[in-house]
């Protein structure tokens, strides 16, 4: 994966988001946000071992603090689904990415930050001529999160178990992609 850049979107607007990469300094936050309760009903059994993980920086993964202003407001995580470590997805082929996000404020929910997140992960990702499509993995229970991966063009892969978490796995080819950034005035 390219290294980490600052990439902004809604540029020139006020409550435009940029991702940072994520350092060891962000641990704290993180903790906190780990602790908000639409956090924690969005992803109640994982650890993210932010101590140990924000001290690396393996070539398969990238994680991003977002910013409005100076403002840290949610978490992006990208990965190589099928170099990552812990083998999380199983046997899937190359030229994949899976992408975490959450916002970590409950204030901050709803405000189109995670549109723009994604927007800009999604950038992220398919920058990589290689890369053939995107992968998410929310709860089953999550509706509105399924509903926000769909107004991205994300269609329902499968029903999947992961650990003890029932979820259901997205994908967004790189073709859906091109006709949302196509219906998408200034964008390319
Ligand atoms: C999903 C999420 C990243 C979207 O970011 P956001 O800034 O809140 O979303 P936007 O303002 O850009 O868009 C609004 C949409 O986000 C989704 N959303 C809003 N609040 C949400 C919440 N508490 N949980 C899940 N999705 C939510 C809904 O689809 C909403 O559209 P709706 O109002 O028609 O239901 C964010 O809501 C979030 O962090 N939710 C909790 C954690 C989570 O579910 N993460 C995804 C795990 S796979």
């Amino acid at each position: 994966m390219a290294p980490p850049r600052r990439t902004a979107a809604a540029a020139g607007s006020s409550t435009a988001v940029i991702l940072r990469p994520a350092v060891p300094a962000d641990v704290a936050l993180l903790r906190h946000w780990d602790t908000q309760p639409h956090v924690l009903a969005s992803d109640p059994n994982d650890d993210w071992e932010w101590e140990t993980e924000l001290g690396q920086s393996p070539d398969w993964r990238e994680q991003f603090i977002a910013e409005v202003g100076a403002r840290a407001v949610g978490f992006v995580q990208i990965i190589d689904p099928a170099r990552e470590d812990s083998h999380y997805w199983g046997d899937v082929p190359p030229d994949l990415r899976a992408v975490d996000l959450w916002i970590g404020e409950a204030d901050d929910l709803g405000q189109g930050y995670g549109s723009q997140m994604m927007q800009l992960a999604l950038d992220r990702c398919f920058a990589v001529p290689t890369v053939t499509a995107v992968l998410i993995d929310p709860l089953a229970s999550n509706v509105r999160a399924h509903r926000f991966y769909e107004r991205f063009e994300f269609r329902l892969l499968e029903r999947r178990r992961f650990g003890t978490d029932e979820c259901f796995v997205y994908r967004l080819d790189r073709a859906g992609w091109l006709t949302r950034q196509s219906a998408q005035p200034g964008r390319r």
